[in-house]
């Protein structure tokens, strides 16, 4: 009787642990995060800083501007415009978000992971080689080339990938189930960290060259 109590607890407690591993769902119709402090009440709930709903106005919900090009002359050759609670704030406790992704000829948005959101992708134009991988001990590698119009998922979390293939620039608009979904570029965090990772740690964990660890280091901008 103890014994199927406990493992009922502790199925809850994972049950539980799994749910907020995303973003909890509203408890109200909006709650525009707050910018500039001047008007303001306190969520109960939520403990945070929101605009009073009386004075929330259609603007709120409004961003303008995703039909303009990021810059793309950047060493990956792409640029993401990303709205999210940061630049949205009535998104914040929606649990969704948007990014304009632009991609020069043969540019990149190079392997990264989204810790809090799955993403759906949509090509406007070009061609994109894209892919994800699953966790350990698989790795499996998921690939597909998208055309415009074609859709394609990545699972929160999981490393993912895409590559402009086309001789033009390309275009790609992905939806994020979270208000605040993040991004960790697996190149940036390893090799740029700050401070910067031993490069023995490095060393080991890739199996490279101390030399190539450091020249690696010094190619993403990390001072010695
Ligand atoms: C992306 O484009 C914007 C707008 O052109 C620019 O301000 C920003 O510096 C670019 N970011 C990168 C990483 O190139
Ligand atoms: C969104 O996440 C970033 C970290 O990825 C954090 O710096 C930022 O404060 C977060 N914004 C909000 C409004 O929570």
């Amino acid at each position: 009787m103890r014994k199927a109590y406990i493992v009922t607890v502790a199925l809850f407690a994972l049950v539980f642990s799994l749910a907020s591993a995303s973003d909890p769902d509203p408890l109200q119709d909006f709650c525009v995060a707050l910018k500039d402090y001047s008007d303001y009440s306190k969520s109960a709930v939520l403990g945070i800083l929101f605009k009073d709903p009386k004075l929330v106005k259609a603007e709120y919900f409004f961003f303008e501007g995703l039909n303009i090009a990021g810059n793309t002359d950047n060493k990956v050759g792409s640029n993401i415009t990303t709205m999210n609670v940061d630049t949205l704030p009535s998104l914040n406790t929606l649990g969704i978000s948007l990014a304009r992704i632009d991609f020069a000829p043969y540019g990149e948005n190079p392997p990264h992971t989204h810790p809090r959101g799955t993403e759906i992708l949509v090509v406007l134009e070009g061609t994109l080689f894209i892919g994800f991988v699953t966790s350990n001990p698989d790795n499996r590698l998921f690939t597909k080339t998208l055309n415009k119009g074609d859709v394609f998922v990545f699972p929160v979390g999981l490393i993912h990938f895409q590559l402009n293939v086309g001789k033009t620039n390309a275009i790609a608009i992905s939806g994020l189930s979270s208000q605040n979904a993040s991004v960790i570029t697996i190149a940036d965090a390893v090799f740029r960290s700050n401070p910067p990772i031993n490069p023995n740690v490095l060393t080991k964990a890739f199996q490279l060259d101390k030399n190539v660890v450091e020249e690696l280091q010094k190619e993403f901008g990390v001072e010695k």
